[in-house]
């Protein structure tokens, strides 16, 4: 445990940012947000109604071909800011612990992010979007279409989540 973890909490002892990469990732853009502040950002972009702006590097543009007929978009992004070293983590709404992939948390040993987003216009190498939960100037990393029938389970629970004990502390709504 270090010094700023809570009990329960694993760190590793190496920190996945410092390890060799592996998949050779490269960010194709930036995101454009009114947040400079962790703590100011929505907890799930989904209850976020601000308009964001997502800029697509020019060498990537003509992949945008097509996207504006979607009214939906997954977006992955890179979250920079987050630690990337704590695997067990104790969330301020829950007196239990829970690993990392069982979190929405963007600590994880790869910090990346996903919001479903609406699309409310393209232009040129520039989307603008509503539905956003980073910082300004978070790396992007993919784009996707949003395919109702496919990426929707209605009926999907997270068990953990309806035991948690503090549903009254920030937390998001899975
Ligand atoms: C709980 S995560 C959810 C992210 C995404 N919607 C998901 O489910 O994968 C959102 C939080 O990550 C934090 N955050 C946002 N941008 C970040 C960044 N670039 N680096 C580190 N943390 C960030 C903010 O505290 C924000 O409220």
């Amino acid at each position: 445990m270090t010094d700023n973890s809570r009990p329960g909490e694993i760190v590793l002892t190496e920190d996945p940012g410092l390890l060799p990469p592996d998949a050779g990732l490269v960010y194709i853009g930036s995101i454009e947000t009114p947040w400079d502040d962790r703590h100011a950002c929505p907890r799930s972009g989904g209850r976020s109604n601000e308009i964001c702006t997502i800029h697509v590097d020019g060498r990537f543009a003509e992949g945008l071909k097509s996207v504006e007929s979607c009214s939906h978009l997954i977006i992955l992004y890179w979250m920079h800011e987050a630690r990337r070293d704590l695997v067990v983590q104790a969330p301020a709404f829950d007196s239990t612990t829970h690993g990392c992939f069982a979190l929405r948390t963007p600590v994880r040993p790869n910090p990346v992010s996903l919001s479903v987003v609406k699309l409310i216009s393209v232009d040129g190498a520039t989307l603008t979007v509503r539905g956003l939960d980073c910082l300004n100037g978070t790396p992007l990393i993919d784009i996707k279409p949003y395919f109702p029938a496919n990426d929707s389970v209605p009926d999907a629970t997270v068990g953990w989540h309806g035991r948690r004990t503090h549903p009254e502390r920030r937390s998001i709504d899975l």
